[in-house]
């Protein structure tokens, strides 16, 4: 007997004995850097949120009357189902799609946990599709891309996209790269403001890399988590609109975390285009059946918010001019950076909350001691974290350091 347990305790493996540690989130961990900074004059241009002229993030006033709506109204808390909030879906999906191809029946949607629990059920769905999944990135591009591919199990490619050195996109040689992939590869595309660079393709790149993704039978996946934040609500979404009418199989993933400021709340989804009528069923069968087991229902309240805001003119309107006032303040605060120094100049023909300035990781961690401004260590900020007051200091203190 003893004998036994003894070789059975020999035999048991540590189950987590092998892990390693894991670095933190660097992006993440610069909230709390910042928050214990006793500097008066930091700068807090790190993680993407919006914020106003006195640094604040607040809720949007349309959030606010809708969410004491739904407090007094709601009936019940009862669970919804793996699409969670369809009618959040029905709402959201013209602001997105324009009213003619939300109706189209090739397309489906579901609510998701955030931007990134649609970028995570696109993964698991496209691991269903094929048998060796691949999606090809740029470089560079939001750091948590990469590893919720791979966590799904995708090979993740990357083919060149911005040139940092002039400060624009390197089309050339993102056509070329991607001469490499095989029929069937998903290539991830920022439908607008483009995360961590603000640089987007022109209307003639969309419609060339369209061409060569329709000839090549690459399948796109938009990542539009800032709608609205840059050239406004319609030319944000032109790209995406233009990629799901020109190809058979497409995927959106979409946040609201940004463009209604409810980003703690988790408010995404996903849609899905398929090639056929019968495929676009599967598909959406396929969706529920992953998200049942990811997270079993979205998270309801922030779907529910944006739910009560958007089936309500007057406070749709009014969330529309709130978006649209924060688009202009980003843009007027990109637009001085621009002219403040010749070699901030390429911030102007970019768009949305963030730029990526010609800074070695060296120069944004000294610019983080000796000054408290805090940024990406790519050199990526967040445009919103500036206001008229701390751009002249902002630019001064980056100006012995940009290496363009
Ligand atoms: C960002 O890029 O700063 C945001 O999307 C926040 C995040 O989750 O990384």
């Amino acid at each position: 007997m003893i004998a036994n347990a003894i070789s059975v305790a020999a035999r048991r493996v540590e189950l987590f004995g092998a892990l390693e540690r894991q670095p933190a989130d660097l992006l993440l961990g610069l909230i709390d850097l910042y928050r214990q900074d006793p500097r008066p004059t930091k700068m807090d241009l790190g993680v993407g949120v919006y914020r106003d002229d006195a640094g604040n993030t607040p809720v949007m006033r349309s959030i606010k009357a809708a969410e004491h709506r739904l407090a007094e109204t709601q009936p019940t808390k009862a669970y919804l189902g793996p699409e969670g909030d369809v009618r959040f879906v029905e709402l959201l999906a013209p602001i997105v799609f324009g009213d003619a191809l939300a109706r189209s029946p090739a397309l489906t949607g579901v609510q998701t946990p955030g931007g990134t629990g649609a970028l995570r059920l696109a993964a698991e769905l496209i691991a269903r599709g094929v048998d060796d999944p691949t999606v090809w990135i740029g470089t560079p591009t939001w750091p948590n891309h990469a590893p919720i591919f791979r966590e799904a199990g995708l090979a993740v490619r990357s083919h060149p996209f911005f040139d940092a050195a002039s400060g624009t996109i390197d089309f050339a040689a993102m056509m070329l790269a991607l001469q490499d992939a095989a029929s069937g590869d998903v290539v991830l595309l920022h439908g607008c403001c483009h995360n961590p660079t603000g640089a987007d393709l022109s209307s003639e790149q969309w419609h060339a890399l369209l061409a060569m993704l329709a000839d090549r039978q690459l399948i796109p996946l938009v990542d539009l988590a800032y709608q609205g934040l840059g050239q406004g609500l319609n030319a944000d979404a032109c790209a995406t609109r233009a990629l799901l009418e020109g190809m058979p199989e497409a995927l959106v993933a979409y946040s609201c975390d940004k463009n209604f400021g409810l980003y703690r709340e988790r408010v995404g989804a996903l849609w899905v285009k398929a090639a056929s009528p019968d495929a676009i069923v599967a598909v959406r069968d396929n969706m529920l059946v992953l998200a049942r087991s990811l997270w079993s229902m979205p998270p309801d309240h922030g779907a529910a918010v944006v739910r009560v805001v958007l089936d309500d003119p007057v406070l749709a309107a009014d969330w529309k001019a709130e978006l649209e006032n924060m688009r202009l303040r980003i843009a007027g605060l990109r637009a001085a950076l621009a002219q403040a120094d010749a070699r901030l100049a390429p911030l102007a023909d970019q768009h949305g909350m963030f730029a990526m300035l010609p800074l070695t990781r060296e120069a944004v961690l000294d610019l983080r001691a000796s000054h408290g401004i805090y940024m990406a260590d790519s050199g990526r900020i967040n445009i919103a974290g500036l206001c008229r007051e701390t751009v002249a200091p902002f630019v001064a203190a980056i100006a012995p350091h940009l290496q363009r």
